[in-house]
């Protein structure tokens, strides 16, 4: 089965966030079962530097946007583990260095709906078409509303079939707070017919939007934990979308990330003072000495230290960890901070870190190694997230022995297990799950820490059962292979 991944970013090549993780390690665990996956992903500077061997596989015809003459080809490569990856070599649109959706000034680059629907017009015209190598994918599937139009044109470019079979299509939502909003008058540009712009098809409250397409024209649709696909169909978690996936509930399905164990191992991890498995929990005494030294924390092994890895938004609750640090200091823990994100949860949190000198350590930085090291030698990783698609930090934390403390939605609900009386005695305690979303309940869970981790013993109890779970890719890596097939099936029967 051929399989064509579209995703915005993709670890090492670019990267923001989970979605670029889940590009870099969702193909290969597919490939090791037996599927032919392929990504595509913008031609950013990280892409076109780091791959290797590329060549141009086809040219492409006009773009929508494109300026007359300029470059766009598909090149074709071998990247991290002998994956092929396709770039969209189109430079007015992708020779940018920095973040891949926002200039400088941290506003959104203001062609993004011609950057983005350049790469879904790409991936379409390989769907039908081919890579020009003779590749032809069975089935698209597209990440985020970066690639949500990989349907709608696949539908209505008004391209001539000629019999050629269109592949099918699968769309996760990694996020449904990013849905690529733009004003109507972008659909003549983008080639797409004004009588898309209704409301079950393109229209969202007066705007465009990349992200129903998605929701609204594939076959299949998938987000990343079972609680998120619930919670979604919710007027509160739905974002206004709840109505059209409520509609579209027989094809929407949640499957739990994994991470990647290669890079996420403890025994292995390069990047972390001192290596260890669940039997050397000893050893993490010297990677929690390193993460105090590296936050300007006070050296002492016994301050119950809490660390953050996380972008600071309002979604990751992160007011509320600003909120929970005077009692966090009354008990006499430590604050570990990676991050970057609002200036105004940036400013709070350099505040603290200025009031608790010593205590409260802050890294305004993007820094993968340290974001490893982190997770090494913090005793507690706190999530308090308002919502959580799926989350990747708490489980890289529960592979490192790194009790998450956690909030009850989303994916964080589906991979942490409460410490309660009942589960530490069945010995499937993995971390702390507060009982609401808000600052009393992470109160009360920072302090069920805190006594916890007076009980030296059963606290290493808890930390064996977190890195004991499974939180690789091969279980979820059979579903989505299960639901390509599935789509498969279908056309098979529709066709005959
Ligand atoms: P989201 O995608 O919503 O930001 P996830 O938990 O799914 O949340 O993924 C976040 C990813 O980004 C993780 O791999 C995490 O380690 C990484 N990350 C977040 N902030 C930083 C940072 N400041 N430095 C390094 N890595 C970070
Ligand atoms: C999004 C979500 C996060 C998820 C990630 C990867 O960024 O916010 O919860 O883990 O995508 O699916």
């Amino acid at each position: 089965m051929r399989i064509l991944f579209v995703a915005s970013e993709c670890f090492p090549y670019v990267k923001t966030g989970g979605l670029a993780d889940v590009a870099a390690s969702l193909p290969p665990a597919l490939r090791a079962l037996g599927a032919d996956v392929r990504l595509l992903l913008p031609g950013y500077p990280g892409v076109l530097d780091r791959l290797r061997v590329m060549r141009t596989v086809r040219s492409l015809p006009a773009l929508p946007g494109l300026p007359d003459g300029a470059r766009a080809r598909l090149l074709g490569s071998l990247g991290e583990d002998d994956l092929t990856v396709y770039a969209l070599d189109a430079p007015a649109f992708f020779a940018r260095e920095g973040n891949p959706y926002q200039r400088p000034d941290g506003r959104d680059w203001p062609d993004n709906h011609l950057r983005f629907a350049a790469l879904c017009r790409t991936a379409a015209l390989m769907g039908l078409e081919g890579d020009g190598d003779g590749w032809v994918p069975d089935i698209i599937h597209g990440h985020d509303w970066q690639a949500g139009l990989v349907p709608a044109y696949l539908r209505h470019a008004g391209w001539v079939f000629d019999g050629k079979p269109v592949p099918g299509t699968v769309f996760t939502i990694h996020n449904l707070a990013f849905q690529g909003l733009f004003p109507p008058d972008v659909l003549r540009p983008l080639g797409l017919p004004s009588d898309t712009f209704t409301h079950e098809e393109l229209e969202y409250y007066g705007k465009v939007g990349f992200l129903k397409a998605g929701l609204v024209y594939s076959d299949r649709l998938t987000t990343v934990s079972p609680t998120y696909a619930h919670e979604i169909q919710g007027w509160e978690m739905g974002f206004g979308l709840d109505g059209v996936l409520r509609r579209r509930a027989n094809v929407l399905s949640g499957i739990l990330n994994g991470i990647d164990l290669r890079h996420w191992d403890p025994a292995t991890d390069p990047f972390i003072t001192q290596r260890y498995d669940s039997g050397q929990l000893d050893r993490r005494a010297a990677n929690k000495a390193d993460l105090q030294r590296a936050f300007g924390l006070e050296v002492r092994p016994d301050a119950l230290l809490f660390g953050v890895v996380s972008r600071l938004t309002h979604q990751k609750g992160i007011d509320l960890i600003v909120q929970a640090l005077p009692r966090i200091m009354g008990l006499g823990g430590q604050v570990a901070v990676l991050g970057t994100g609002s200036a105004e949860l940036e400013q709070a949190l350099a505040d603290a870190s200025a009031d608790h000198k010593g205590r409260v350590g802050l890294r305004l930085a993007y820094d993968e190694g340290l974001s490893h090291r982190v997770q090494a030698g913090a005793d507690v990783l706190m999530v308090p997230s308002r919502f959580e698609p799926c989350g990747l930090t708490q489980m890289y934390a529960l592979r490192y022995g790194t009790l998450p403390l956690v909030t009850p939605v989303g994916g964080l609900a589906d991979t942490v297990a409460d410490v309660t009386e009942a589960a530490l005695a069945h010995r499937t305690a993995t971390g702390f799950v507060t009982d609401a979303v808000d600052l009393p309940a992470l109160l009360r869970a920072v302090e069920r820490a805190a006594g916890l981790y007076r009980h030296g013993e059963l606290w290493r109890q808890v930390q064996r059962t977190a890195m004991g779970r499974d939180v690789g890719w091969e279980a979820s890596a059979q579903a989505y292979l299960g639901l390509y097939t599935s789509l498969q099936v279908d056309s098979t029967s529709m066709s005959q």
